[in-house]
């Protein structure tokens, strides 16, 4: 939590430097794309701010593992998934929680729990994890329908667009049933944004007047929380539940918990035996997710819209047609021996082409301040390349695998 706040003060000061105007050399070209990057030199050294799910357990993370007192959580004797559920519960500000192997299987034990009727609706966010990467489970296992409403730039939802959805569906023959709202916090797709407290309070608000239930995906609350300097349970507090992740900043192998009221959390573990998710429950120790940053990446390329980076995630606007959020993610993880012989680093960046106009760096407990001065180092090189290409006015081709 402290890396995350040192990083985004980092960030927000603009200590790092720009990634445009610095040196000169030879066309983009030589960077070699897909595929590992051919040796050049020293071992090439890899930062990898694709996501916050490759970050890796810790040793204290590891010894406690194979420390933790084990039993069979089926009959609720594992102590560590005891004290877990228990931990999380009250980090959480809810009556009891339930230790589950993903986020994915949390959000779907919740969507079952809420919405037991045939033609249940739940109302979510069109870019939500939830409705785009979870394989479609409510509509798969849950057999709920998704009204997907847009999400705002900040990962909320137009109140009175919302409103205006349930008040159609609420009480017509005619409309599945609208018995549950999912949210996001951090949202993911809009870049880590902290979902507002009043807004929160709006949406329970709003819940309560029409008899809906809420859900938050909180896989990254614990980010929410620290951008917001706020107890998680206050955040929690709007919610009927919660899920919460240990897989991302955490650098768990696995894990997430799954909290509500404690009728809520019994049906959640009936519906958790349906997935056999009851299995290998762990002791999971470990400091929380991490921010980072990519100051001064505004050039012809590419731009960060700071004032949207409030958590660990960091989207890059690709401005023009190229390169490609692909490209420059291919551009970003080769090493050249042209970068060597005028940066004297390798240095292999991955991050996550995220849209048709967008990557996406996340930070998290493995990079170090460190790390993401290569990073920007790398990005100012690459960007660099890429300008000096587009002012030669080269129809800039990607980079053929095997390239020097
Ligand atoms: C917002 C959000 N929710 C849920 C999940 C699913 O987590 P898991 O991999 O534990 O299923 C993710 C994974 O990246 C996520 O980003």
């Amino acid at each position: 939590m402290l890396a995350a706040r040192r990083a985004g003060v980092a960030l927000r000061r603009g200590r790092l430097p720009a990634a445009h105007g610095a040196g000169a050399g030879a066309g983009a070209g030589s960077v070699q794309p897909r595929g590992p990057p051919r040796p050049v030199g020293p071992t090439p050294r890899a930062v990898d701010l694709r996501s916050d799910t490759v970050t890796r357990p810790c040793a204290g993370m590891r010894r406690a593992m194979a420390r933790a007192a084990v039993g069979d959580d089926d009959y609720g004797e594992d102590p560590a998934v005891n004290e877990l559920q228990c931990l999380a519960a009250g980090i959480l500000g809810m009556e009891e929680a339930l230790f589950v192997p993903t986020a994915t299987m949390a959000n779907l034990i919740a969507v079952m729990c809420h919405c037991q009727r045939r033609g249940a609706q739940m109302l979510l966010g069109r870019d939500s994890h939830l409705h785009l990467y979870e394989h479609g489970g409510a509509a798969q296992v849950a057999g709920v329908h998704s009204q997907a409403l847009p999400d705002l730039p900040d990962g909320t939802f137009d109140l009175d667009q919302l409103e205006l959805t349930i008040r159609e569906a609420h009480g017509s023959r005619y409309h599945p049933r609208p018995e549950l709202i999912c949210l996001e916090n951090t949202h993911s797709s809009a870049g880590g944004r902290a979902l507002p407290l009043t807004y929160l309070q709006q949406v329970r608000g709003l819940a309560d007047r029409y008899g809906l239930r809420v859900h938050m995906d909180g896989a990254r609350l614990m980010n929410a929380a620290v951008a917001q300097d706020v107890e998680p349970a206050r955040i929690a507090q709007h919610c009927d539940s919660v899920s919460l992740c240990f897989s991302k900043g955490l650098g768990a192998p696995a894990g997430a918990v799954l909290a509500g009221r404690k009728e809520f959390v019994a049906e959640a573990w009936r519906v958790r035996k349906l997935g056999r998710g009851d299995a290998a429950g762990r002791r999971i120790v470990g400091p929380l997710s991490t921010p980072g940053g990519i100051q001064g990446l505004n050039s012809p390329v590419c731009s960060v819209d700071l004032v949207a980076v409030e958590t660990n995630i960091v989207m890059v606007s690709i401005r023009g047609g190229w390169p490609s959020p692909t490209e420059l993610c291919e551009h970003l993880r080769a090493v050249s021996e042209e970068e060597l012989a005028e940066t004297g680093q390798a240095v292999s960046v991955l991050l996550f082409p995220w849209s048709a106009h967008a990557v996406r760096a996340v930070w998290h407990r493995d990079i170090s301040a460190h790390d993401t001065e290569l990073a920007k180092n790398k990005l100012a090189f690459v960007a660099r390349k890429c300008q000096e290409k587009l002012a030669l006015g080269l129809r800039p081709t990607p980079p053929s695998a095997g390239g020097a």
